[in-house]
């Protein structure tokens, strides 16, 4: 039998419960599921790139065919690195989709035999985003539910850290 690997790629910044939502239902899909922070010099991301994998690795620590690795440069480039077929992606709501059709399509141009699998989270995720969630947790409004209690704690780590040093 074929063993398909899917990559399912993100900034993760931080991770929330619609990313976990995705990497339970793509480790049911697929045989082995590399989730890759993208290590993204341009963006003034709160966490390292270190630190989201830790947090992924952490709340995917059940999911024995998931693992959790950072990348830089090219999707499809990575992508061939790990010998995926597949690389998922999450759809919340129509406004995802265009940016989503634009990049799929361009990773289809540079790669046409890795192929993008859209999978929709739970529907109380489904206005779930990283940016939100830092928004409201730097205003000081509760995120409970919306992220694994590991990264709501790694939060509060984190703003006590840089409120220190500001
Ligand atoms: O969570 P995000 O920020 O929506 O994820 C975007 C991501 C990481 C999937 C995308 O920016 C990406 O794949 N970047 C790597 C560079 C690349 O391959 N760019 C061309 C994609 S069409």
């Amino acid at each position: 039998m074929p063993t398909v690997v899917a990559i399912y790629p993100g900034s993760f910044d931080p991770p929330t419960n619609g990313h976990l939502d995705l990497i339970q239902r793509g480790s049911r899909l697929f045989d082995r599921l590399i989730v890759a922070v993208l290590r993204n010099a341009e963006k003034q991301p709160l966490f390292t790139p270190g630190e989201r994998v830790a947090m992924l690795a952490e709340i995917a620590q059940g999911l024995s065919n998931v693992e959790v690795l950072e990348f830089e440069g090219l999707l499809v480039d990575f992508a061939r690195q790990c010998g995926a077929q597949a690389v998922l992606r999450g759809i919340r709501a129509i406004s995802d989709y265009e940016y989503e059709l634009q990049m799929a399509l361009m990773n289809r141009r540079l790669a046409p035999r890795l192929e993008t699998v859209f999978m929709m989270p739970a529907e109380a995720f489904s206005y779930v985003s990283s940016r939100l969630v830092k928004e409201v947790f730097e205003l000081g409004g509760s995120v409970t539910g919306l992220v694994p209690p590991r990264v709501e704690a790694r939060l509060q780590a984190k703003m006590r850290d840089l409120g220190a040093r500001g």
